[in-house]
């Protein structure tokens, strides 16, 4: 079973190496980040950088703007494939992430709704947003190298979306920030692992100025309470469910008798001595809670230097009683790493 990958471009002078790493030096590249193995992918600490994988259960390498009825062809064998799996959802994506051609943009859109129509014909149509991660899924990603599909769960292969993006608007009206966009993302990634927060959460977030990550929490309904040594964006910053602290995290304590839900850090520095500043909090967070760590690092590191941070930071979250949950590169991450993990 060949399995396909997808590493962002964010990493491009590394891929060589992720590749050689995981037995994949000839691997063949699909789009601009995607790579078919010549296997499955072992296990590895390299899946940091590995943002969505599929099991490749139907491939059709071909160029689709050539390939006469390639709608029709490739909905035939792809309803045969799905017959007696019992797939309840179907997402379909351009291998060229970003901008892709109008063409394959138009062509993913085309087969998914055919695909459901044929697919899911009796069976009540699931937001992808409300999805079970468990969901048996078709997931099809097209491009002018082919199709490529799978039947998998979201959860085994790191996303709702084919190819693992939700597409996030920096346009919204609360948009304060490109970080309200990681934040979005997080939360979505999130929901292949753990239910989604109530609104009733209470959030700690060191590290929210100017307030981009702030403005998606109050959006979904959440209380924040704001720690940043740089002033809150003036057009949150009375908004009736934010409390705001300028100072140093490191010197912040919660008023008396106030624990939070959850902890968001996205504060800029070296890795392991915001997370040193996390550890201190944790007393004043509910048992359950959960935390969510943006891991910083250098632009310039090499992926040895990239891993060692990692596990560094791993090791002081464990010392630090806390259970992984789940870690990933999203595709609004630049050089850096989103970690969550769970108070006990
Ligand atoms: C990447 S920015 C945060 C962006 C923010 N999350 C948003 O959504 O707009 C990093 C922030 O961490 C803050 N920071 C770093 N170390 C800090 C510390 N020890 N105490 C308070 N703030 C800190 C910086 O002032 C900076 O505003």
């Amino acid at each position: 079973m060949h399995d396909l990958i997808r590493i962002s471009e964010v990493f491009s002078e590394h891929h060589a190496e992720i590749l050689k790493r995981l037995d994949a030096a000839g691997a063949k590249k699909l789009g601009t980040e995607y790579y078919l193995l010549p296997g499955p992918m072992p296990a590895s600490e390299l899946s940091l950088f590995v943002r969505w994988q599929m099991p490749i259960h139907h491939s059709w390498p071909c160029s689709p703007e050539k390939t006469e009825h390639f709608l029709d062809k490739a909905c035939y064998a792809l309803e045969q494939k799905c017959a007696a799996a019992g797939v309840l959802q179907v997402m379909v994506s351009p291998l060229i992430s970003g901008s892709p051609h109008p063409f394959f943009k138009k062509l993913a859109t085309a087969l998914r709704q055919r695909l459901m129509a044929s697919l899911l014909e009796k069976k009540a149509k699931i937001d992808p947003e409300e999805q079970n991660p468990q969901d048996l899924t078709l997931f099809c990603l097209v491009g002018k190298e082919g199709l490529f599909a799978s039947i998998a769960t979201p959860r085994d292969c790191g996303g709702f979306y084919a190819g693992g993006s939700k597409y996030i608007s920096h346009n919204a009206a609360h948009s304060i920030s490109r970080a309200g966009a990681k934040i979005a993302e997080a939360l979505h990634f999130l929901r292949l692992h753990h239910p989604a927060l109530p609104e009733t959460t209470h959030w700690l977030e060191l590290g929210a100025s100017p307030g981009g990550m702030t403005a998606e929490l109050l959006e979904r309904g959440y209380r924040v309470t704001a720690v940043d040594r740089a002033p809150m964006d003036p057009r949150i910053s009375s908004h009736p469910r934010l409390s705001c602290y300028a100072e140093n995290a490191a010197a912040f304590f919660p008023p008396r008798g106030e624990r939070y839900d959850a902890l968001l850090c996205d504060m800029n520095g070296p890795a392991r001595e915001s997370f040193a500043i996390v550890a201190a909090k944790l007393p004043y967070l509910e048992s359950g809670a959960l935390i969510i760590f943006t891991l910083k690092t250098h632009k310039t590191g090499s992926l040895d230097e990239w891993l060692e941070l990692r596990r560094h930071v791993q090791r002081d979250a464990t010392a630090a009683g806390l259970r992984s949950i789940a870690h990933t590169h999203l595709t609004y991450n630049r050089h850096e790493f989103t970690l969550i993990w769970r108070k006990g």
